[in-house]
């Protein structure tokens, strides 16, 4: 096999991008690594300690006292925040509500590349999120574009946090949120969500895992030599 083969998985929010990033990894035995939860859990500790993101001193001195690990268990990725296990607290409405602001700065975007760039470093993985085929790793040989319908992505959103007891939140807040972080991710200045032009396109309102999943798996075939 190629050393060190990086999968990039890029796209809208929630469309699917970290099922099928999590299939692929588990199918192919890569690392998978989710840098949307980097994002979230730097987004929950600006929140927690009151972080102004204006305030560039201060974005910058609390970068200094996070420290962020994943800790993978049968391809679910779990994200401690200061060996604090924060993965469901991450996916809830305060910090979707505020991660767009968050990720927008070029601080944390700095940041969190350098250490998605480190995690890169030599092993085999696969790594989703908004930049990963554009900024994070350019180079990577084989990269996605993920797309689906905003009505169908929102849908699966609200399902996913009701599966977790969330019974707050409505499928219209959801749906606004998802706009919103689209609107957001697309128009930033740093490093905003564009397909690369060498992406492959998955747009996925219709299909199936299993189909999406066999779509990747021809692509990255390949590069896969053993
Ligand atoms: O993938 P997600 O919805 O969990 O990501 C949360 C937010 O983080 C998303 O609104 C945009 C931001 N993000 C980013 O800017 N760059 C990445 N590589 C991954 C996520």
């Amino acid at each position: 096999m190629k050393k060190n083969l990086v999968i990039a998985i890029d796209g809208y929010s929630s469309c699917g991008k970290s099922t099928l990033a999590k299939a692929l990894a588990k199918k192919l035995g890569f690392i998978y690594i989710d840098s949307g939860a980097m994002y979230r859990a730097v987004t929950l500790y600006f929140l927690r300690n009151n972080i102004n993101v204006a305030d560039d001193a201060q974005v910058a001195d609390a970068l200094q006292h996070i420290e962020l690990n994943f800790h993978s268990r049968d391809y679910e990725s779990h994200i401690t925040l200061n060996g604090e296990e924060v993965s469901d607290e991450i996916r809830l409405m305060p910090v979707s509500e505020n991660v767009s602001e968050v990720s927008a700065h070029k601080l944390v975007r700095h940041e969190m590349v350098k250490q998605q760039q480190r995690m890169g470093k030599s092993k085999n993985i696969v790594m989703d999120g908004r930049d990963i085929g554009t900024t994070v790793f350019p180079d990577a040989p084989v990269k996605f574009f993920m797309t689906a319908d905003p009505k169908i992505r929102a849908e699966r959103r609200f399902k996913e946090l009701e599966s977790k007891g969330n019974n707050t939140t409505t499928l219209e807040e959801v749906f606004e949120n998802l706009a919103h972080r689209d609107y957001a991710d697309t128009t930033r200045k740093e490093s905003p969500l564009v397909r690369a032009e060498d992406a492959i396109i998955l747009d996925n309102t219709d299909l199936t895992q299993q189909e999406q999943l066999d779509f990747a798996l021809e692509k990255v075939g390949p590069f896969l030599v053993h």
